[in-house]
């Protein structure tokens, strides 16, 4: 039906000769018509006769200005101002979608969190295909400084900043636990003190983390020093650390990974541990969230919901 009336209505006339009439019947002169398009007078006066043809009707009659509109040819001029104007919007539109950059999303987040983030970000794009992710990690000290900066749009933490005007949504738990090689003298141990765990060499996280300030504040809390043999600046040295037998390290149970069962290390059965924490995802409590990332914040509580019952399995 649609197609049927599209058909009649190019039969009364080609978007060239529509153009052409345009121009004819806003200079009232073929001639003037003709200079404008960079066309020949006889192929104006040939579309303009095709045009009346298709249309059935007179749309120019000589007046005595020069040419002038029929009341047929007032509505095709009518018509003329609409599609043309119409057109004109959609290839504006078009120039400004083809300029615009896509959709960008931007998200810093401490260190730990990209044994996560990947995962939660790429069910993410997958729905979202037209945004752009870029995702930053560092350690928590310096995260904090890019919320300072406002740098970018979401921040991920396990250990928020306390005295910092943030909306925080709640993701996945963070569960962080005592982890050691096989053969640790703790390892078949159960219930086990962390007197015992501070007396064993321990491998501590770089200033500045999150999971450091984690045991900083267990270890004191219970007016322990931990026995520190050596900082590593990433959990992946930490984890190559421990299998190279340096001592024990708390670290996020997401750290070992889906296979840690082949990982060579093992979890210790600490007294208190492990430490319950979560993810957050974090923005400035000032700032108006767009759709996007309105959406955003959607999904990841939603994925880390799924999520979560995933890692209460494993625990
Ligand atoms: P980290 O921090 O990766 O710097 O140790 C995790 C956190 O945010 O607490």
């Amino acid at each position: 039906m649609k197609h049927a009336r599209l058909r009649r209505l190019c039969r009364h006339g080609t978007l060239t000769q529509l153009a052409v009439f345009e121009a004819v019947a806003r200079h009232g002169s073929i001639t003037r018509a003709a200079e404008e398009m960079c066309l020949a007078q006889p192929t104006v006066s040939l579309q303009m006769k095709k045009l009346a043809e298709g249309v059935g009707t007179p749309l120019l009659e000589s007046g005595n200005r020069g040419l002038r509109l029929t009341d047929a040819g007032r509505e095709v001029y009518a018509a003329c101002e609409d599609v043309f104007g119409r057109l004109t919007q959609m290839q504006d539109r078009v120039g400004e979608l083809k300029t615009r950059p896509p959709s960008t999303l931007r998200i810093a987040a401490s260190a730990t969190a990209k044994y996560i983030m990947p995962r939660l970000l790429g069910a993410f794009w997958q729905s979202n295909p037209g945004v752009k992710i870029v995702f930053d990690l560092m350690n928590r000290s310096r995260l904090i400084t890019r919320l300072h900066s406002g740098a970018d749009d979401f921040y991920v933490f396990s250990n928020p900043p306390e005295h910092m005007d943030v909306t925080l949504h709640t993701l996945t738990p963070n569960p962080l636990c005592v982890y050691a090689r096989r053969d640790h003298p703790l390892a078949l141990r159960r219930r086990i003190p962390l007197a015992d765990i501070a007396s064993q060499p321990f491998i501590m996280r770089e200033a500045g983390s999150g999971t450091r300030l984690a045991a900083e504040q267990l270890f004191s809390e219970r007016g322990l020093e931990p026995n520190v043999c050596i900082e590593l600046a990433s959990s992946e040295a930490v984890k190559q650390g421990l299998l190279d037998g340096l001592g024990g390290s708390l670290l996020s149970r997401h750290a070992l990974g889906p296979d840690a069962a082949h990982s060579g290390l093992v979890e210790l059965d600490v007294e208190g541990l492990p430490l319950r924490r979560h993810w957050y995802l974090a923005h400035s409590a000032n700032r108006q969230l767009t759709p996007m990332e309105q959406t955003f914040v959607g999904h990841a509580t939603r994925w880390s919901y799924a999520a979560a019952s995933e890692i209460r399995l494993n625990a």
